[in-house]
C-alpha cells in the first residue's frame, strides 16, 4: 500500500450518493493539493464523467464559497460502465491523456471498489476519502455527512412528534441506511423513539404491538417508530400495513426520504471533511496508495481500501439496550 512513485498531478472526484460535506473535502483536497505545488484537475460526474473526459483544472478560486454547501459541485453518478473492465480501461486512458498521477475518490463501498479495481488493473494510484450518509464504512468513526443527515432527520422528528402528540397519533418514521441501522439508532434516541427498528437487531412485530399497547395502558397516546429503511420486516409503510389492525388507533406513516442528503453540512462534517482531504493528498505525497483516510477515536487513520467493505463496522449494542430502556 505504498508507492515511490512521484506524483505532480492528481484528480479528485465525488461518486455514489451524494452526502454534506463532499464540497468542504473537495475544497480541502484542491487547496492542500495547490500548497504542495500539485496541479489538481475536477472530475465530473464520478466515474461516468471521467470516462467522458469531464475533467478541468482547478484553482484555488475555484472552491470558494462551497465549504457551506450542500451536494458536491463536481456532481456525482452511479457508472454502470465503469463497472467492466472496458470501462476501467477507457478512464485509464484518460488518466493517462490528462497526466493524472493520482485519484482521490470521495464517496462509499461502491466508490472504493472501483477505485481499487482501477489500482489493481491499471496501476493508478488512489486514494479514498468515506462520503456517506449512511456512516457504514469500516475505517472511520463516522462519514463525511452522517452528522448532518443525523440532525437534519432529527429536525424532523421533532417536528413530527408535535403533530403526533397533537392529534394522538403513531407515526412510523423512515430514515435512510440502505442495509444500516446507524441513522435509525442514534436519531431514535436523540428523537425519544418508542421504538426502532435496525436490520441488525431481529424485529419482533408482536413485541411492538405489546409495548404499545402497555405504553397506551401508562397513559400515552402518541408515539414514534422509527424505522431503517433496510430493515428485515420491511420499511415503515410495510410495519405499519403489518401491524396497524393488531395496535389499532389512528396512524401515519412518514418516509424522511432523500431530504436527509441534503443541506448545509455541520461544523462537524466540515471539519472532517476538512481534516481527511488535507490527510488523502498529503498521505498521495507520502506514498500512500490503496487506502481510505478516516478518523479513529479523533486521529486519522489510513486503512486498506479492500478492509473498508470486506470488514463491518458495528452498531453501537449498548445503545440499542440503553434505547430500549428509556423508550418507557
Ligand atoms: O447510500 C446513501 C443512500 O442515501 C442510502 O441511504 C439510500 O438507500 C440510497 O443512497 C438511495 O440512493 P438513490 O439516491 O440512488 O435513490
Amino acid at each position: 500500500m505504498t508507492t515511490t512513485k512521484k506524483i505532480h498531478k492528481i484528480g479528485v472526484l465525488t461518486s455514489g450518493g451524494d452526502s454534506p460535506g463532499m464540497n468542504a473535502a473537495i475544497r480541502a483536497v484542491v487547496r492542500i493539493g495547490i500548497h504542495h505545488g500539485l496541479e489538481v484537475y475536477g472530475i465530473r460526474r464520478g466515474y461516468a464523467g471521467l470516462m467522458e473526459k469531464e475533467i478541468e483544472k482547478m484553482h484555488l478560486g475555484s472552491v470558494s464559497n462551497i465549504i457551506q454547501r450542500g451536494g458536491t459541485i463536481l456532481k456525482t453518478a452511479r457508472s454502470e460502465e465503469f463497472k467492466t473492465p472496458e470501462g476501467r480501461k477507457k478512464a485509464a486512458a484518460v488518466l493517462k491523456e490528462f497526466g493524472i498521477d493520482a485519484l482521490v475518490v470521495i464517496g462509499g463501498d461502491g466508490t472504493f471498489r472501483g477505485a481499487t479495481d482501477l489500482n489493481k488493473e491499471c496501476g493508478i494510484l488512489v486514494i479514498g476519502l468515506p462520503g456517506t450518509i449512511d456512516n457504514d464504512v469500516y475505517g472511520t468513526d463516522f462519514t463525511i455527512g452522517y452528522d448532518t443527515a443525523i440532525n437534519t432527520a432529527l429536525s424532523a422528528i421533532d417536528k413530527i412528534r408535535d403533530t403526533a402528540t397533537a392529534h394522538s397519533r403513531i407515526f412510523f418514521v423512515e430514515v435512510m441506511g440502505r442495509d444500516v441501522g446507524f441513522i435509525a439508532l442514534e436519531v431514535g434516541v436523540a428523537g425519544g423513539a418508542e421504538e426502532i427498528l435496525i436490520p441488525e437487531t431481529p424485529t419482533d412485530l408482536d413485541g411492538i404491538c405489546t409495548r404499545v399497547q402497555e405504553g397506551r395502558a401508562r397513559g400515552k397516546s402518541s408515539m414514534i417508530i422509527v424505522v431503517a429503511e433496510g430493515d428485515e420486516a420491511g420499511g415503515a409503510f410495510d410495519i405499519a400495513e403489518k401491524i396497524k389492525g393488531k395496535i389499532g388507533g389512528d396512524y401515519r406513516v412518514c418516509v424522511l426520504g432523500h431530504v436527509q442528503r441534503g443541506g448545509s453540512p455541520t461544523a462537524r462534517d466540515r471539519v472532517l471533511a476538512s481534516k481527511l482531504g488535507a490527510a488523502a493528498v498529503e498521505g498521495l505525497l507520502a506514498g500512500k496508495t490503496n487506502v481510505m483516510a478516516g478518523e479513529i477515536n479523533g486521529k486519522v487513520v489510513f486503512t486498506p481500501v479492500n478492509e473498508t467493505w470486506e470488514k463491518k463496522k458495528k452498531i453501537d449494542m449498548e445503545l440499542d439496550r440503553i434505547a430500549k430502556i428509556l423508550a418507557k
